[in-house]
C-alpha cells in the first residue's frame, strides 16, 4: 500500500491546480509495462500510453537507464552549443526516415508551430511573399498553440480563441477534390495528418497522401506530415505515412519520439535548409542532451524488441477483437477503425462515449476518446496479447450492459 494519502492530493487539485482538464478522482502513482496503481493500490492497465506516448511503456529498463547515465553526464547546454547525443540523435532521425535536416523542440505543437514557420520562411526567402496559405483539413489536430491552433480544424479547440493569423484554408479530409478546388499560387503547403488521430482516429483513405503530394507538386507548394501521434512505429511503420509510399517535404515528430519525455523534432529536406538562418527560429530546451540520450534509447529499443513489427502484428490482433466486440454489440458499435495500435470503436450516435469512457476505467483499463465518439486504443507497443484481451473483455463487458 502506497505511504501516500489521496485525499490531501485530491485537495491540492481541487484548489490548486488549473482547472482545464476533467481528470477522474485518483492519483497514479507508479508503473511498469502496461500496468499503473494509483495511491490507494489499486491497478489499471494503461491501453492509452498518455495519448500514444508511452510506446515502452512504464519504467522500462532501457528507458530508465538512459535518463538516469545521461542526468548524471550533462542534462542542458542550450543550442548555444553542441552536445553529442543531440548529434547522433539528428543523424538517426535522418538516416532513418530519409529527411536531411533535423530541427528539436519539446512537444506536437511546437514541432508544428515549426513546419508552419519553415514553410512561409522559404517561400519569403525565395522572394515569393504571397505564399502563404496553408490547406489543412477539417477535425484535424496540430496542437494548442496559436500557430498550430490555426492550422487544427476541430471548432471544439478553437472556439473562444479567435482572431486566428488567417492564411488556413481547412477542407474536408479525405477529399482530394476540395483541396484542388482550394489550391492558389498563394498555397505555401498542405499539412496533413497520416489517420486522424484526435479527430475520432480516421486513417487517410488510399491513395489520399500520395494524391496530396501530387497537388503539391503541380502547384509548388509543399507537403508537411504531421507525424506527432502515428510517428515512431505507432502504425505498424516507422512513420504513420509509411504505409502509402509517399514522401513528405518536412514532418513533425513528438509522443513517440521520447516515449514520456518531452521532446519534438521537425524533420525536412536540404532544400529547405537556408529557410530558417541563424535567428529565426530557436527553443531553449529543445535538443537538450537529457532528451536527445533518451530518444536515442527509444529508437535502440524500437530496434531490440522488434517494435515495429510487434505494432503491425498486435495492432491486427487488437483490430480482429475489436471487430467481434462491434459484430457481437451492433445496437451500440458502429465500427473498428485505426492502423497498427493506434485504433478505435466507433459508438453509435447516442451512445454517451465519455460515459463507456469512465466505466471502462472504474474496471480498471485507460483508454481515451477519439473525437466525441469513438473509444480509442493507443496502448504501450510492449502491450501483450493478454492485456489487449483484458482491455477488450472489459470494454465489452461494459458495452453489454448498454441499453441497445
Ligand atoms: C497529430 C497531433 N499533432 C499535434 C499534437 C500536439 O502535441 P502536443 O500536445 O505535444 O503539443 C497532437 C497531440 O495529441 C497530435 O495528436
Amino acid at each position: 500500500m502506497s505511504k501516500l494519502e489521496t485525499q490531501p492530493l485530491l485537495a491540492l487539485a481541487a484548489e490548486h491546480l488549473y482547472p482545464n482538464y476533467r481528470q477522474p478522482p485518483f492519483v497514479l502513482e507508479r508503473g511498469r509495462g502496461c500496468e499503473l496503481w494509483d495511491t490507494e493500490g489499486k491497478r489499471y492497465l494503461d491501453l492509452c500510453a498518455g495519448v500514444a506516448v508511452s510506446t515502452l511503456g512504464h519504467a522500462h529498463p532501457a528507458f530508465v537507464a538512459a535518463v538516469a547515465d545521461q542526468a548524471a553526464r550533462l542534462t542542458h547546454v542550450s543550442n548555444y552549443f553542441f552536445n553529442e547525443p543531440n548529434l547522433r540523435l539528428a543523424g538517426e532521425l535522418c538516416r532513418r526516415t530519409g529527411m536531411d535536416r533535423a530541427f528539436f523542440c519539446n512537444s506536437g505543437s511546437e514541432a508544428n508551430e515549426a513546419l508552419l514557420k519553415l514553410a512561409r520562411r522559404h517561400f519569403f526567402a525565395r522572394g515569393e511573399t504571397a505564399r502563404f496559405r496553408v490547406i489543412a483539413f477539417e477535425e484535424a489536430f496540430h496542437g494548442r498553440t496559436l500557430g498550430a491552433l490555426a492550422m487544427t480544424g476541430r471548432a471544439k479547440y478553437r472556439e473562444g480563441f479567435g482572431p486566428f493569423a488567417g492564411g488556413v484554408t481547412h477542407v474536408p479530409y479525405g477529399d482530394e477534390g476540395a483541396v484542388r478546388a482550394a489550391m492558389g499560387d498563394d498555397v505555401a503547403a498542405i499539412i496533413v495528418e497520416p489517420v486522424q488521430g484526435e479527430g475520432g482516429v480516421f486513417p487517410a483513405p488510399p491513395g489520399f497522401l500520395r494524391a496530396l503530394r501530387a497537388i503539391a507538386d503541380e502547384r509548388g507548394a509543399l507537403l508537411l506530415i504531421d507525424e506527432v501521434q502515428t510517428g515512431i512505429a505507432r502504425t505498424g511503420k516507422l512513420l504513420g505515412h509509411d504505409h502509402d509510399d509517399v514522401r513528405a517535404d518536412a514532418i513533425a515528430l513528438a509522443k513517440g519520439l521520447g516515449a514520456g519525455f518531452p521532446i519534438g523534432a521537425m524533420l525536412c529536406r536540404e532544400a529547405l535548409a537556408p529557410a530558417l538562418p541563424p535567428g529565426t527560429h530557436g527553443s531553449t530546451y529543445g535538443g537538450n542532451p537529457l532528451a536527445s540520450a533518451v530518444a536515442l534509447a527509444v529508437l535502440r529499443a524500437i530496434d531490440d524488441e522488434g517494435l515495429i513489427e510487434a505494432a503491425a502484428e498486435k495492432g491486427a490482433y487488437l483490430s480482429a477483437a475489436l471487430a467481434r466486440v462491434v459484430a457481437a454489440r451492433p445496437g451500440v458499435c458502429a465500427s473498428e477503425r485505426g492502423r497498427g495500435l493506434l485504433r478505435a470503436i466507433a459508438l453509435r450516435p447516442g451512445v454517451d462515449a465519455r460515459a463507456v469512457l469512465g466505466r471502462v476505467r472504474d474496471r480498471g483499463v485507460l483508454l481515451t476518446l477519439g473525437g466525441d465518439t469513438a473509444l480509442r486504443f493507443s496502448p504501450p507497443l510492449v502491450v501483450t496479447k493478454a492485456e489487449l484481451d483484458e482491455g477488450v473483455a472489459v470494454v465489452d463487458s461494459v458495452l453489454a450492459e448498454l441499453p441497445s
